[in-house]
């Protein structure tokens, strides 16, 4: 991919190779995450971000997991559910991220660095790590947190199977106005019928 505002084709490079690392660990994370970036795009398109949120967009969505590069093997790789302090570790993926992201120290890492910080925000404020919600969430991490949950289910993982698109849409309109933001959902049910990354498990 290469992103055509040139500062944030630089940090996209940049942080890529983190991403390459974090891959030889975790496999599954890395394509994951491209997929999400996908998705992301589409959403933010369809939802007419400007130019700046989509390059700042496109470069969170792609890195949105780097913290977990920060998360010992015993829990990344567990193949199974996470005990109550397991998910306290792997919780702190978002602000490890974050710190990665700002690191770099480029133009626009900040911006990025940010919706690192929050893509687990809650729209009903019950997320992690500040416990935001509604629009005190950036709109970009609350893209982000809709295309993640769509591909986590759409996939095999160790610890569940991979549902089917009907199956995942129901829940994320269950989940509308708990987790995610209602009118970004409808947004996602409109793009995601024609979107390559729709779940292809029948
Ligand atoms: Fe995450």
């Amino acid at each position: 991919m290469e992103l055509e505002d040139p500062v944030f084709n630089a940090l996209y490079m940049y942080t890529k190779a983190l991403s390459v690392a974090l891959g030889y660990r975790d496999l599954l994370t890395r394509l994951h995450s491209e997929r999400v970036q996908g998705l992301s795009r589409e959403i933010g398109v369809h939802c007419g971000l400007s130019n700046n949120e989509l390059n700042a967009l496109n470069i969170a969505a792609s890195f949105h997991d780097i913290g977990k590069i920060g998360i010992p093997d015993h829990i990344l790789l567990k193949p199974a559910q996470f005990d109550a302090d397991e998910w306290e570790t792997m919780k702190q993926h978002s602000e490890i991220g974050e710190k990665i992201m700002a690191a770099t120290e480029l133009q626009g890492s900040q911006q990025a660095a940010l919706l690192i910080r929050h893509h687990h925000e809650h729209y009903d404020g019950r997320g992690y790590p500040d416990k935001l919600s509604g629009e005190q969430i950036p709109v970009c991490a609350r893209i982000i947190s809709i295309a993640d949950s769509y591909d986590a289910m759409a996939v095999t993982r160790s610890y569940h199977h991979a549902r089917t698109h009907p199956e995942i849409m129901a829940i994320l309109h269950q989940e509308a106005g708990e987790k995610h933001d209602p009118e970004l959902m409808d947004f996602f049910s409109q793009i995601i019928e024609s979107s390559q990354y729709k779940a292809t498990k029948v």
